[in-house]
């Protein structure tokens, strides 16, 4: 009897294909989060001393940039309706909520000697809101919204902005740090790179590859130098942890059966979630986006290269500046080598991207769901940097505002099923789960056009109406019981 018991378990558990075998309850303590930005939700714009970032500067002189010349002048308006944002969070059990702060709304200028007292005040009454409904802040220091003062001085190509960063941040860890435990220096830094090289966003600028790197290395040294101060002069008294969130694709070789896409596929990811990763994991840029782009450099007559050098301090000084991968995730595309008259040629890198046909795309056209590249990027990073704990602090959908969001459910289920299996299957140690976003916001150049929300925002409502979409619930119940319900 019990060998036919034996038996019978074996061929069920053949004969249930692998994706299904995995377990549906996440392991005890993930942490489930829902995340937002001072500028895609507090609208407010010029309210209590805030003074102007370069996204007010840019809706304003330029409204034609943005799409229906959106602004985010009230958004949300959640910097009166804070109450019911952190409402909507304890309904969902979330443990966690990451909001960033608005730089200007702390100093109007940006510069450190001038704080404006009701800014910091309306942090810690935030902060206040969060602790006093159980659920942990987490705080982004910069998602996007310089103060135009620096960006006037040049912003993130000026090195300057290291100093700049650094005091900003020690006034949020002095004012802020005894109640939050969980900081991200920058959000998405290849995306603020974008901004100064190809009019992307604001501060709206085309400074082409040489803009582009130096965005980048100055923000590694900013952090690093943030990471830092906190361990010189908070980190024992107010034991947080601090991470920096990584924006990238996956990029899957287009022929798996070709070693050269393999190797295309693997240059691509150096030279994208590589880019920041690599610093910080292993001290300096990856050595095959040093080859890249140093020969690039040269081809093009240049004196010296496009990708900045580090000094050996500097070096010492970013490794091991994460105390927590932090993983912004959306998509994924495929690579093969490509040509110069390809539009989605990487010139530096030499690939081009593809997608597969197959593949459904979301109402924004960068947005392909493919769950399958998040499972491979969370094991490409426990290869790369010895299995980090992980924090995707990142991951959603984009649809028009529909109340029924079925699609956006099928992408978070799909997505979080990847994390099991990336979990389970391969050990990858991600400790946390963020859903982009809590309520629908002012989505960037694309205004409010593209929903991200799983609470939809009446934007032509003065009062801002918040109405859970269908998703807010299958979220409540995956926060609620700690797994999914159902598997692929
Ligand atoms: C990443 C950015 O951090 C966030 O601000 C944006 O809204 C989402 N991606 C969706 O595009």
């Amino acid at each position: 009897m019990r060998n036919l018991h034996n038996l019978i378990v074996i061929v069920i558990i053949t004969i249930i294909p692998k994706s299904l075998t995995i377990k549906s309850e996440f392991p005890d303590g993930f942490l489930f989060g829902a995340s937002t930005a001072s500028y895609q939700i507090e609208g407010a714009w010029n309210e209590d001393g805030k003074g102007e970032n370069i996204w007010d500067k840019m809706v304003h002189s330029r409204p034609e940039l943005v799409k229906d010349s959106a602004n985010g002048d009230v958004a949300c308006d959640s910097y009166h309706k804070y109450k019911e944002d952190v409402a909507l969070a304890k309904d969902l059990n979330l443990n966690f909520y990451r909001f960033s702060i608005s730089w200007t709304r702390i100093a109007p200028t940006g510069e450190m000697h001038k704080l404006n007292p009701k800014g910091i005040d309306y942090y810690n009454r935030l902060i206040d809101e969060l602790l006093a409904n159980n659920i942990e802040p987490m705080v982004t220091m910069y998602h996007w919204d310089l103060p135009q003062y620096l960006q006037d001085l040049g912003g993130w190509v000026n090195p300057i902005m290291v100093d700049y960063f650094t005091e900003y941040a020690k006034v949020l860890f002095s004012n802020f740090g005894d109640k939050v435990k969980w900081w991200i220096t920058l959000n998405e830094p290849k995306e603020t790179c974008r901004a100064y090289s190809n009019h992307s966003y604001a501060p709206y600028l085309n400074l082409n590859n040489t803009g582009y790197y130096m965005a980048g290395h100055i923000q590694l040294l900013a952090h690093s130098k943030v990471y830092h101060l906190y361990n010189e002069l908070f980190r024992d008294k107010q034991k947080g942890k601090i991470s920096i969130s990584i924006s990238g694709a996956f990029y899957m070789p287009k022929n798996e059966s070709s070693v050269d896409d393999m190797e295309i596929a693997d240059r691509a990811n150096n030279f994208e979630i590589g880019w920041f990763s690599h610093p910080i994991y292993k001290g300096d840029y990856s050595p095959i986006m040093r080859k890249f782009v140093d020969r690039k450099s040269k081809e093009e007559g240049r004196p010296w290269s496009t990708l900045p050098t580090f000094t050996d301090e500097e070096i010492k000084l970013l490794i091991g500046t994460a105390d927590f991968y932090a993983l912004n995730h959306y998509s994924s595309r495929l690579v093969t080598s490509g040509s110069e008259l390809d539009p989605s040629f990487n010139s530096d890198a030499e690939y081009s991207t593809f997608v597969d046909e197959s593949w459904p795309v979301s109402i924004a056209p960068w947005l392909i769901v493919v769950p399958e590249g998040l499972h491979k990027l969370l094991v490409w990073i426990k290869n790369q940097y010895n299995n980090p704990p992980v924090i995707i602090t990142e991951n959603g959908y984009a649809d028009d505002g529909r109340i029924n969001d079925l699609e956006r459910i099928d992408y978070i289920k799909s997505y979080l099923n990847s994390t099991l299996k990336a979990i389970y299957q391969n050990k990858c140690n991600v400790i946390g789960y963020t859903c982009w976003s809590l309520i629908d916001n002012f989505e960037w150049m694309d205004g409010y056009r593209y929903h991200f929300g799983m609470v939809h925002v009446d934007f032509n409502d003065p009062l801002r109406q918040r109405v859970p979409k269908a998703s807010y619930q299958f979220y409540k119940n995956v926060v609620t019981n700690g797994k999914l319900d159902v598997q692929y």
